[in-house]
């Protein structure tokens, strides 16, 4: 099968689907149904809510949505590094953020992993160092685990006293029962993602051709996408691209006037 990716590229990817190999993994058939919901009068859908995250997550029916992103408010590499001057001459926005505790990602991880049906995916951003240290006990107690990592390449050059930082980190947890068959259904993202982001609304803004291949990949048209700590709402973005619907939130709405 050649396929033309994102960059543009002609590739050879995997063989045609045929009857015979759509009973394998590499199926472009989805078979998963998400449910119909209820939503409560103050979750309307596709625009940026300012609320609590957690507040958010425990308005959303039980088992109700496929695909979730958390994208927390990490503080490890600049505390690593210690640069001096964040939030004085340099980093103003970022230092800005609220900041989260890993007790409070916890309990974001768990609020998710209880509004995911099941098999439903959360894409988890992390910086180096804590997918270095080690996160897994963040989902201790949930019915998620890893099941795969894509590296962001930002094509920006970033900071780091030895090497430049220049990639992020996505974290692919499925809920139980972990399967790729009958739910995956796009096969040609590639675990190295090239994608400079278009904008500065905020400094963590993630990448929006990313995040629409992962959200294809996981759903339906017309299903709800959740992010509860959505900074820019670039997930927002990317799921309104592939003809689904978001609810999402944050604690607070960027004034992209603020220089970085
Ligand atoms: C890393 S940023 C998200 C960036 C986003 N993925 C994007 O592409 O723009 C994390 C966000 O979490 C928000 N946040 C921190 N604590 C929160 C909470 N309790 N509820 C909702 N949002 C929260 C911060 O304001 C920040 O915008």
């Amino acid at each position: 099968m050649k396929k033309i990716t994102s960059t543009g590229e002609n590739l050879t990817l995997f063989p045609e689907t045929t009857d015979t190999c759509k009973k394998n993994v590499f199926s472009t058939e989805r078979t998963v149904q998400t449910p119909a919901i209820d939503l409560p009068d103050l979750l309307i859908p596709n625009t940026r809510l300012k609320m609590d995250g957690l507040q958010f997550l425990s308005h959303l029916p039980v088992e109700s949505v496929p695909v979730a992103f958390l994208d927390p408010q990490y503080r490890g590499v600049l505390d690593k590094m210690n640069y001096g001057n964040e939030g004085k001459s340099r980093e103003k926005r970022r230092s800005a953020l609220m900041q989260m505790s890993e007790e409070l990602i916890g309990k974001f991880i768990q609020g998710i992993d209880n509004v995911l049906i099941p098999s439903g995916h959360l894409f988890l951003w992390m910086d180096k160092f804590h997918l270095c240290q080690g996160f897994k006990n963040w989902f201790d107690g949930t019915q998620l685990d890893i099941v795969d990592l894509i590296v962001w390449n930002k094509d920006r050059f970033g900071m780091g006293y030895r090497s430049r930082r220049v990639s992020e980190y996505c974290v692919v947890l499925q809920k139980y029962p972990r399967k790729a068959k009958g739910v995956w259904k796009i096969h040609n993202i590639r675990d190295v993602w090239l994608e400079r982001t278009k904008t500065r609304e905020h400094p963590h803004q993630k990448p929006i051709g990313l995040q629409g291949e992962l959200i294809a990949a996981v759903s339906n048209e017309g299903d709800y996408v959740i992010d509860p700590a959505a900074g820019s709402f670039s997930v927002m973005e990317a799921a309104l691209s592939k003809g689904r619907n978001f609810l999402g939130c944050d604690l607070i709405e960027y004034n992209s006037s603020i220089k970085m």
